[in-house]
């Protein structure tokens, strides 16, 4: 396949891209075509490596409604729901909602997601599920699966037994939720726990850390300090981190460079953080999500996860990363370019570095994984939640549409067929 005339994330124009044996062989302008390649005239759009989620739960997705809809839309409400739920789940009905959740995710030119599976339940019927699924999909879509104590890794009295099975069953992260814990003491141990349990078998973190008002929560201290004891630099991921919105300045001041030291990366989930955080406020209300530009500012990769769609706790979504990364911006005021950009690359190039993903990327030797989007620029993909044209992976077309145009047929006016080309400044 050479991919012609197609603008790439960096700013370059007219590049063409050429794929061999599943991966990218030449990336330039005008490059010869090989005898027999198929050739995909890109007409100036953007081809940009394929999203990535670096924040789902996909043992809940597509319950909507499921035993009962979530009346108020809260955190709490949404809990309760879950523990109603989770007695009936069957093992069918879980890899049927996720398959078809990776279907949406593929046509949306979301092609990697790193999601949490409850272990809670004694059956780990769900950890079957999801490794189940992560090899039906492994063709077409990364899955990344992290061992996730829902109720509590030391709170729940078998979650840490079935924690250590669901890793070694084939879950790849360890995961955590110590603000959920009992005390502040437990919530601290089993940071330590967790940690040492993940170095132990050498693997990565990712935690619910601090996904509360509270300023005065400390666990992303607890995590950066066992990070850098256990020398995981570069593999804990904090998720969340919703407490550092309300925290103190100055004590933020201290707590970001920890974090740079420790190597952590950060994931904050927009769509949920604004939708659930600030609950018990009046007004003003706070917004709830982590600090992103200042955690940017200081070295820290960071990505926008999409955490919940059409679950217990968020009704909405459609596995859409720009949805996301438009929510993220505007919650964030990263309006800048600068900071537009980066929140193009917080749902593309960051959260692929998170996960650790290996041969991702439009460079020659990458994978040949890609999404052609019809708009021209990062920030006018943002701006249009643009239209995936093409979504290959490995050099294969998993999924192809026609560009958008609307037929305008206005009094006066002579009729306009051709919207494909959204205006661009
Ligand atoms: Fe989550």
């Amino acid at each position: 396949m050479l991919i012609r005339h197609a603008t790439l994330p960096d700013g370059r124009t007219d590049i063409d891209l050429l794929v061999q044996d599943g991966r990218i062989a030449a990336v330039g302008p005008q490059l010869p075509a090989p005898e027999g390649v198929e050739v995909v005239d890109a007409q100036g759009f953007l081809l940009s490596p394929p999203f990535v989620d670096a924040h789902f739960h996909m043992d809940a997705t597509l319950s909507y409604g499921l035993p009962r809809v979530n009346r108020s839309g809260t955190l709490l409400e949404g809990i309760a729901l879950w523990g109603e739920l989770k007695p009936l789940l069957t093992q069918e009905a879980l890899v049927e909602r996720a398959l078809a959740y990776c279907d949406w995710a593929v046509a949306k030119g979301l092609l990697a997601i790193r999601s949490h599976v409850d272990v809670c339940d004694d059956r780990l019927l769900a950890v079957e599920a999801l490794l189940h699924v992560k090899e039906r999909v492994k063709p077409y879509l990364d899955l990344q699966l992290v061992a996730f104590p829902q109720d509590g890794v030391l709170r729940s009295p078998t979650a840490l037994a079935n924690l250590e099975r669901a890793l070694d069953m084939g879950v790849d992260v360890v995961g955590g939720i110590p603000h959920f814990e009992r005390t502040m003491a437990d919530g601290a141990e089993s940071v330590r726990l967790l940690c040492e349990i993940a170095a132990a078998r050498g693997l990565r973190v990712d935690m619910h850390c601090d996904e509360t008002d509270d300023p005065m929560s400390r666990y992303v201290e607890t995590l950066a300090f066992h990070a850098q004891r256990l020398k995981l630099h570069g593999r804990v991921n904090g998720s969340h981190l919703t407490s550092m919105h309300s925290m103190d300045n100055y004590y933020v001041s201290k707590l970001i460079p920890l974090m740079a030291e420790a190597g952590l990366s950060a994931v904050a989930n927009p769509l949920i953080n604004i939708t659930i955080q600030g609950r018990h406020d009046t007004y003003p209300k706070r917004r709830g999500m982590t600090r992103v530009p200042e955690l940017m500012a200081a070295g820290l990769t960071v990505a926008f996860g999409h955490d919940c769609v059409m679950d217990p706790w968020y009704s909405l979504g459609s596995g859409d990363m720009l949805e996301v990364a438009s929510m993220g911006l505007h919650v964030a005021q990263m309006t800048s370019q600068d900071g537009m950009k980066a929140c193009f690359d917080a749902v593309t190039v960051n959260p692929a570095r998170i996960l650790g993903l290996a041969g991702y990327g439009l460079e020659v030797g990458c994978r040949a994984d890609f999404v052609l989007l019809q708009a021209r620029s990062p920030v006018e993909a943002l701006r249009l939640r643009a239209h995936r044209l093409l979504v290959v992976r490995g050099g294969q077309v998993l999924a192809r549409s026609e560009p958008l145009h609307t037929e305008l047929r206005l009094p006066g006016r002579s009729p306009r067929l051709d919207f494909t080309r959204p205006i661009s400044r």
